[in-house]
């Protein structure tokens, strides 16, 4: 949606009105060119500031001088990043989505040159992309805009050792905001504006990105023998859809890296209704499938040399006269048979389907497949990391860095026999539910019936996609969870 946000870049240098932003430690001393461009006087003025504001430059805090006296600005800005034995874990985004949320509707210059930090074009890129995020609203079912919609956009400008630099680092990262944004918007968007065929619309618009799209309607899918997934969709009035998504950035040939998200466009339960406190939440049930979108766009859009294939199973799952039930039998397109015991498990029928699909035609390098699953990932994890579930410890490795790296921060969890067994069946070759206990572990269990020997992840996103706690890079419900951690994924290990 429309954030109101100019970002530029500039040498370090002279600034005149606006808001000026520069950074201290927790002894307030300033970094070289900060201590030039305030001077004596600026330095003494910070010093009687903090004092009589007991501002200690405690990292993530920061204090604001009006008119500040002796300096061209409107406003001094100064923002504390703590000891330097915090300087490690110092987070860009984080950082430039806190001086968003105190300059935002003005026009500011951000001097980056931190005491003790190095600033590479990294750091501005990162910092941007977090203001970005932090501009974000979705408003577009309001028709009385708030005053503060009405204000001037937001223009922020770095001043950085090596302005070309910076904005070379920041184009790449203005890509994977953009995916961020998308994958927030489909999150957001209500689910009557919003169903499989709407969402399938939305994920072809990648096309003029140079992303390839296929479609695939009920028919396709019949003949491709879907059956768990076309099961779950058979109570709703609307159709459901695969759409396979193609960037090939990489060199022609290699095997593609393959990104698999659930799309439950909304999640009633189907016949084992949910209750109906919190149900509008459910409306986010295709959150992993947003964030395949959002990341698809990413790497389009900042030209990825990697061949990615992203595939979304599109479905809404409703208790109607022809909506299947506990005890259905369904065959997937691998033959293999579920029987459902409970249809508000439906997610994992999804994807057993898409998964078979992914890995036999496109016999991928890897398979992450994100999916807001199971409410135990909330009962054991909250909100604040996935759920990670792997048959490969590299992949699991390679994502707990990167969501350290990120802030999109993963668990690994167990999967195993134990929970195999637990999802046998009386009458089919599975069941799609085992009860309470591990109910994370025994979805998990599931998904990997259907993935063979590819190297597979799977992300239980059901905590941190939606309704998420509101940090500075995040104001509103759905936090587009999983593209910046993807996007780094496939920067630091699958390009080139
Ligand atoms: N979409 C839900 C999981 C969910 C719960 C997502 C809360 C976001 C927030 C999923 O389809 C579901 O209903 N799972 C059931 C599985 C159970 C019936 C085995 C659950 O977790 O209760
Ligand atoms: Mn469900
Ligand atoms: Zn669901």
């Amino acid at each position: 949606m429309a954030d109101m946000i100019r970002i530029d870049f500039q040498a370090l240098g002279p600034v005149g009105s606006g808001d000026l932003v520069v950074f201290v430690g927790e002894d307030l001393k300033l970094a070289p060119a900060v201590a030039k461009l305030l001077g004596a006087k600026g330095a003494d003025l910070i010093a009687r500031a903090a004092g009589s504001e007991r501002f200690k430059g405690k990292a993530q805090s920061a204090l604001t001088i009006a008119a500040p006296a002796g300096l061209a600005a409107d406003r001094l800005v100064v923002v504390g990043i703590g000891a330097d034995k915090d300087r490690a874990k110092l987070d860009g985004a984080i950082l430039g989505g806190l001086v968003m949320g105190k300059v935002a509707g003005r026009s500011a210059v951000i001097v980056l040159d931190l005491p003790g930090v190095e600033a590479a074009p990294e750091l501005a890129a990162e910092m941007a992309l977090g203001a970005r995020l932090r501009a974000y609203t979705f408003d577009r079912y309001k028709t009385k805009k708030k005053d503060a919609d009405k204000e001037e956009a937001t223009r922020l400008t770095f001043a950085v050792a090596d302005p070309a630099a910076a904005r070379k680092a920041a184009k790449a990262r203005d890509a994977v905001a953009a995916g961020v944004v998308i994958a927030r918007d489909l999150v957001n968007e209500p689910p009557n504006v919003l169903g499989p065929e709407e969402f399938a619309a939305r994920a072809a618009a990648l096309a003029k990105a140079g992303v390839e799209i296929e479609i695939l309607d009920e028919k396709a899918m019949r003949k491709l023998r879907m059956g768990a997934l076309l099961g779950v969709g058979q109570g709703s009035a609307r159709g459901s859809r695969v759409v396979i998504m193609r960037w090939n950035g990489g060199r022609a040939g290699t095997a593609p890296v393959a990104f698999v998200g659930k799309g439950v466009v909304f999640d009633t339960g189907g016949i084992s209704i949910k209750p109906g406190a919190g149900m509008e939440d459910m409306k986010g049930d295709m959150a992993g499938a947003a964030c395949v979108v959002g990341l698809m766009h990413a790497l389009a859009a900042r030209k990825a040399k990697v061949n990615a294939i992203g595939a979304i199973g599109l479905v809404e799952n409703m208790p109607d006269g022809n909506a299947q039930r506990p005890g259905d039998i369904v065959t997937t397109m691998s033959g293999q048979t579920i029987e459902i015991i409970n249809t508000d498990a439906e997610g994992r029928l999804v994807l057993a389907d898409v998964l078979w699909y992914v890995q036999e035609r496109f016999k991928p390098r890897f398979m992450i497949d994100l999916a807001t699953l199971t409410g135990a990932i909330l009962v054991a994890l909250a909100q604040e990391y996935a759920g990670l579930f792997s048959n490969d410890d590299e992949l699991a490795e390679r994502l707990l860095k990167a969501g350290q790296a990120t802030g999109e921060r993963v668990w690994r969890m167990p999967l195993g026999p134990e929970f195999d067994k637990m999802i046998e069946s009386k009458f089919a070759d599975m069941k799609n539910s085992a009860g309470r206990n591990g109910g994370s572990s025994t979805a998990a269990a599931l998904l990997q019936r259907f993935v063979n020997d590819v190297p597979w992840a799977h992300l239980d996103i059901a905590g941190t996609a939606m309704g998420s706690p509101q940090s500075e890079i995040n104001r509103g419900w759905s936090s587009g969870w999983g593209v910046r951690l993807l996007d780094r994924l496939v920067r630091d290990h699958y390009e080139g």
